[in-house]
């Protein structure tokens, strides 16, 4: 079954054909640059870009996966959350491609479409339902959250931020030091030439009682506001605020991840999210899963980010589960699966 996937969530228009786990096809545009001068996404040009963009990025993608529209059995994308203008377009989109095409549309969650974006490409994909149950983390600019994943509509929410996102906290340290947006390659970048010798001791909140799987980013961006603040700025020091931050918060993500495991006794641990590009936080996942013989699930690169493939493999299997399960009316109708 060819799925379309859709994805306008917040600054990357992505169009994608995706068959069971394969991707055919992953077209991404981006208005990033447009965002950059003013240190985060302005909601009205993201929404512009893709009303602009979207048509462009669809032909893209179908061309590049050599097939054509009427070949499309389903439309996925992206529903919530995101920005509300954003979203609009891809649902719009979408409705439209599904009404002309006659052809079911579905919406998914976005954040539970990074929860399984480390399925895409894999070999010998019988579907996600012969997956469960494991753990996932999403790591992303929004979102930083533990799911225990037991079936196409059984997601736990075991963990997540109770303030700033991963990402956003990079995003924010990023601003802070005048570095520029996104923030994360940046903070990853001046990191990685800095030579180990003065590590500066920022804060991990690791939430109090043992076993507790919430995060919080707000206190180690604030210790970097005010270090920073009285530091001399030079290039050097750039550097070593960069790298103790991410040894704060990858020693964070893997404490909690450490505690995910031991708290659910899974053996399965997969990842997503924009952050995923990170090679300290990839190594240091590893790392901590090899630790429990938990096996590691993480995408390539190009799904680590926004994209319409994950968006495609839950709108497809979401859509494969329900209809096996009789718990949805396939006359080419829409139905919302809130996943
Ligand atoms: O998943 P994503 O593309 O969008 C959301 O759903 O939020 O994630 C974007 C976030 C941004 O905050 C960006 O700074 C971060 O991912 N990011 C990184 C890296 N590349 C992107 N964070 C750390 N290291 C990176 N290399
Ligand atoms: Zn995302």
């Amino acid at each position: 079954m060819l799925v379309l996937g859709v994805e306008t969530s917040c600054d990357e228009t992505a169009v994608s054909v995706v068959k069971g786990a394969k991707v055919l096809s992953n077209a991404v545009s981006s208005s990033v640059h447009l965002h950059a001068k003013y240190g985060g996404v302005i909601p009205e040009i993201a929404s512009r870009f893709h009303t602009e963009y979207i048509y462009s990025v669809f032909e893209e993608a179908l061309e590049r996966a050599g097939k054509k529209e009427k070949e499309m059995a389903l439309v996925a994308f992206t529903e919530a959350p995101g920005l509300p203008g954003s979203l609009l377009v891809g649902a719009a989109f979408a409705r439209a491609l599904g009404y002309a095409l006659k052809v079911p549309v579905v919406g998914v969650d976005h954040v539970k479409a990074h929860a399984v974006s480390a399925f895409l490409d894999m070999e010998n994909f019988g579907g996600l339902e012969k997956e469960f149950p494991f753990l996932s983390m999403v790591i992303s600019g929004g979102h930083t959250n533990i799911y225990i994943c037991r079936a196409m509509d059984d997601f736990e929410l075991i963990g997540r931020t109770l303030d700033d996102a991963v990402g956003e906290a990079y995003d924010k340290v990023s601003k802070i030091m005048g570095l520029g947006y996104p923030g994360g390659p940046i903070i990853e970048q001046a990191a990685s030439s800095y030579k180990r010798t003065d590590e500066i001791k920022f804060p991990r909140a690791f939430m109090g009682e043992e076993g507790g799987l919430d995060f919080s980013f707000s206190g180690i961006k604030t210790a970097v506001m005010y270090h920073w603040r009285d530091s001399d700025k030079s290039e050097e020091e750039t550097k070593r605020v960069a790298f103790s931050f991410q040894e704060a918060v990858a020693e964070t993500i893997s404490r909690k991840i450490d505690r995910a495991i031991m708290k659910t006794g899974l053996n399965r641990m997969a990842f997503g999210g924009g952050v995923m590009n990170n090679d300290l936080i990839r190594k240091r996942i590893i790392d901590v899963c090899n630790r429990h013989a938990v096996e590691v699930l993480i995408p390539e690169k190009k799904y680590c980010g926004d994209n319409a493939a994950m968006v495609a493999l839950l709108g497809g299997e979401t859509f494969l589960s329900r209809r096996q399960t009789g718990m949805l009316d396939v006359g080419g109708m829409e139905f919302g699966c809130g996943v």
